[in-house]
C-alpha cells in the first residue's frame, strides 16, 4: 500500500512540501479516449449519479497524470437540479434551462434541500474514492454569480445581458437569488465536506464579466459569507477561483479561501505581490499552451514555477484543461512540475 501523498494539502496552508503539488482542473474528461468510452452509454449526470463509474472517472486522471489530488467528478450543476431547477448539459454548449429565472416568481423556485437525501450517490461515490485514493480529494461548487449566469440567462452567454438586467434593474430579487444560491451552496460544501472531502474549490468562474465597484455591491457579501460559514463550520482549506480575475484579485482574497486560483491572464509574481504571503496561490498554465511546441511549453512551465519560490504554491492550469489536450502532455507537465525544488520558504 503506498503512503498518503498530503502534498497538495500541505500547500494549501503554506506548510513545506517534497515536491510541488500539481493537480488540472477539469482532469477528467472528454480529452480522456477512457471518458469518451463511458460517455458513449451514459450522460454525464448518469455517472455522477453511478458511485462506481464516478469513482473510476474521477481516478483514471490521478493514475494517468500522476496528480497530488483529484477532484470528485461532478459538475457545477449537480446540486441545481437537487434544489429543483430542471436544466440538461449540451454537448459542445454547457449546461442549458429551458425556463430561466427572470423574475422574483421564478427566483421562488430554487429550494433548500437535504443534500444527504437529494444525492446519497455523491455521499457513497465521495466515501469509495477515499476508500481508493492516495492523495487528497478535492470536492467542489460553482458559486452563486457563475451559478446564476447560467440560471438567469439560460445557457452560456457573452454579455450577461438578462444577469445585469435584474442586478441593476431588481437588486432586490437578485439579493434573494444570491443569498438562495449561496444557503445551498454552503449546505452543498458542508455536505461534501462530511462526506469526506479533504479540500474544497469554489469556481467563479465567471466572475470576471463584472467591473470591481459591482462585485463589491451585489456578489462580494455573498461570498464572504459562504466562505466564513465553511470556515465556521470545518477546517478543510477552501480554494477560491475565478477566470478574468486581474482587476478583482483582492476582492477575492478578501472574499475568502486560503487558495487563490489565478488565470493565466495574471502572471503569479504579480498575484503574490498584491495578495501577500498569507494566502497560498494556484496556477497558472494558459490550457492553450498544452497544444504549443513541447519547448515552448515547457519554458513557459519553468517561467511559471521561477516566479513561485514561497511555500503555498499549488501547479494548475489558469482554467480548465481543453477538450484537444494530449494526456502524455500533460503528464509531462506534471513530470516537470515534479522535478522542479520545491519551495524552501
Ligand atoms: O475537473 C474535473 O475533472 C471534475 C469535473 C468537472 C466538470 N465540470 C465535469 C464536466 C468540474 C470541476 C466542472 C465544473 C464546471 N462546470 C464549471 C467550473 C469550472 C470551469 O471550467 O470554469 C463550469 C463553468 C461548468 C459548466 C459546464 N459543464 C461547462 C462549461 C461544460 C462544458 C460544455 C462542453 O461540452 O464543452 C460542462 C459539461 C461538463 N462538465 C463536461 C465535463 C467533463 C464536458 C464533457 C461532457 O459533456 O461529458
Amino acid at each position: 500500500m503506498s503512503t498518503f501523498n498530503d502534498n497538495f494539502l500541505r500547500a494549501c496552508r503554506r506548510e513545506s512540501v517534497d515536491r510541488i503539488p500539481v493537480w488540472f482542473m477539469r482532469q477528467a474528461g472528454r480529452y480522456q479516449p477512457e471518458y469518451r468510452k463511458i460517455r458513449k452509454s451514459l450522460s454525464l449526470m448518469d455517472i455522477v449519479h453511478t458511485p462506481d463509474v464516478c469513482t473510476e472517472v474521477t481516478l483514471l486522471p490521478v493514475k494517468q497524470l500522476d496528480a497530488d489530488a483529484a477532484i470528485l467528478f461532478s459538475d457545477i450543476m449537480t446540486p441545481i437540479g437537487a434544489m429543483g431547477v430542471d436544466f440538461e448539459i449540451r454537448e459542445g454548449i454547457g449546461p442549458c434551462i429551458d425556463n430561466p429565472l427572470r423574475t422574483a416568481t421564478d427566483v421562488a423556485r430554487v429550494r433548500q434541500v437535504d443534500f444527504e437525501t437529494e444525492l446519497p450517490h455523491v455521499k457513497e461515490t465521495i466515501a469509495m474514492l477515499r476508500r481508493e485514493l492516495s492523495v487528497p480529494l478535492i470536492g467542489f461548487c460553482g458559486a452563486p454569480y457563475t451559478l446564476a449566469c447560467y440560471l438567469v440567462e439560460g445557457g452560456p452567454s457573452k454579455h450577461y445581458a438578462h444577469v445585469k438586467s435584474m442586478m441593476y434593474g431588481d437588486p432586490t430579487t437578485w439579493h434573494r437569488l444570491m443569498e438562495s444560491l449561496t444557503d445551498g451552496m454552503i449546505d452543498y460544501l458542508r455536505f461534501q465536506a462530511d462526506a469526506g472531502a479533504q479540500a474544497l474549490q469554489v469556481f467563479d468562474s465567471w466572475i470576471g464579466s463584472l467591473a470591481a465597484s459591482d462585485y463589491r455591491t451585489y456578489v462580494k457579501p455573498h461570498m464572504r459569507r459562504l466562505f466564513e460559514a465553511i470556515r465556521a463550520s470545518t477546517d478543510v482549506p477552501l480554494l477560491h477561483f475565478g477566470v478574468n480575475t486581474g482587476h478583482l484579485l483582492e476582492d477575492l482574497k478578501d472574499a475568502g479561501g486560503q487558495v487563490i486560483g489565478i488565470d493565466w491572464r495574471t502572471e503569479l509574481s504579480e498575484a503574490r505581490r498584491r495578495l501577500g504571503p498569507d494566502v497560498a496561490l494556484q496556477g497558472n498554465l494558459d490550457p492553450g499552451l498544452i497544444l504549443a511546441p513541447a519547448e515552448q511549453r515547457r519554458a513557459r512551465v519553468d517561467e511559471i514555477l521561477s516566479q513561485m519560490s514561497m511555500n503555498g504554491y499549488i501547479f494548475n492550469l489558469g482554467h480548465g484543461v481543453l477538450p484537444m489536450t494530449d494526456g502524455a502532455v500533460l503528464r509531462d507537465v506534471a513530470d516537470q512540475v515534479h522535478a522542479a525544488t520545491p519551495p524552501t520558504r
